[in-house]
């Protein structure tokens, strides 16, 4: 997955760490087509809401590493099923999805959640009913890759899996599981790593200083079925205030949504911080209780200044992710190494 991608694209790096130019486009890992679609839209006119709905759509479309979009990361049932959010930092408003089913254009049903709803989040059979009144198709997520992903899975005995304290004993068994009369205290911890998963985050700021965020996941591989994340929930995915910039984090959402992660980093820069700082200092909080929690964040001011932070464990020890900016030509890579 990414951490082949990256290899190959580190040799592309075009952008000194953190120039500043507006308006800008960064987002999560090396997914630079995404990019480069929310720098069109920008280019041609559209909003900083247009650019992450295109960019992230982007991603869902080409299901980027597999993370993201249609046929990645089936949950325990077999089911592909989305995240999403986007947020818009002039209004403060927030449309989000959870758990969506059978409609590929997550973000762009998180849009119509903010934009034709007084709501915030919409979840399950429910958000895919809204989807489709407001004529989004329905459609099977499931690839043969999805498919072959779930069967071996079975076939392994279901591992991993994310249960605790039931009965089959869960590292040696399928469910279904029961609840188990003690609870053990000291259990083993499973919470998803570099392998299992990760999302486009993106931030869009324009000329004026209008800022959006957004995200998009298939969730975690083997995810109990109803599992949502961090992605679709604002202060944890993203956050965007267009008087300070933005923030988006991508990783073990189980973990990194107890924090605010995005939330920490944009009120960090509120209070003065520089971006990396701001990224750094969300990281250190997971740190604290989670020390190999898996995740990464971005951070980025209105005054085009940018950053990004992430935690070192065995095998992610740099975090890649895409910038593009009036300095760069095309979508350009940057890295940060992991702390
Ligand atoms: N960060 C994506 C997830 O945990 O679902």
């Amino acid at each position: 997955m990414c951490l082949v991608v990256v290899v190959v694209y580190s040799l592309t790096l075009l952008l000194p760490l953190g120039q500043a130019s507006l308006p800008l486009v960064i987002n999560t890992w090396p997914f630079k087509d995404a990019t480069g679609a929310a720098w069109g839209a920008l280019q041609s006119g559209g909003s900083v809401l247009d650019a992450v709905e295109k960019g992230c759509a982007r991603c869902e479309a080409d299901q980027c590493d597999g993370s993201v979009g249609y046929g990645g990361s089936p949950d325990e049932n077999g089911e592909t099923t989305l995240d999403a959010m986007i947020m818009n930092g002039d209004t403060m408003e927030v449309g989000a999805v959870a758990d969506l089913r059978r409609i590929k254009n997550a973000v762009g049903v998180a849009r119509a959640v903010m934009e034709r709803t007084t709501h915030t989040m919409l979840v399950g059979e429910s958000a895919s009913l809204f989807a489709e009144n407001m004529g989004f198709t329905a459609e099977d997520l499931t690839t043969n890759k999805s498919l072959n992903i779930f069967s071996e899975w079975l076939k392994g005995n279901c591992q991993p899996n994310y249960r605790k304290n039931v009965f089959p004993d869960p590292s040696a068994h399928c469910g279904p599981y029961k609840p188990r009369a003690t609870v053990r205290d000291k259990q083993m911890r499973r919470h998803a790593n570099v392998n299992s998963h990760d999302t486009i985050g993106m931030i869009a700021i324009d000329q004026a200083g209008h800022v959006a965020a957004g995200t998009s996941t298939n969730g975690l591989t083997h995810k109990v079925p109803g599992r949502v994340g961090d992605s679709p929930i604002a202060g944890a995915g993203a956050y965007a205030d267009s008087s300070v910039g933005g923030a988006a984090a991508t990783g073990d959402g189980d973990v990194m949504m107890r924090f605010l992660p995005s939330y920490l980093a944009v009120e960090q820069m509120r209070a003065g911080a520089d971006p990396s700082t701001a990224c750094k200092t969300a990281i250190s909080r997971i740190k604290r209780h989670y020390a190999d929690f898996f995740g990464a964040i971005i951070c980025a001011n209105t005054t085009g200044h940018y950053g990004a932070a992430c935690n070192k464990v065995a095998g992610f020890s740099t975090f890649f992710y895409m910038v593009s900016n009036p300095e760069t030509d095309k979508p350009a890579l940057l890295s940060v190494d992991c702390f």
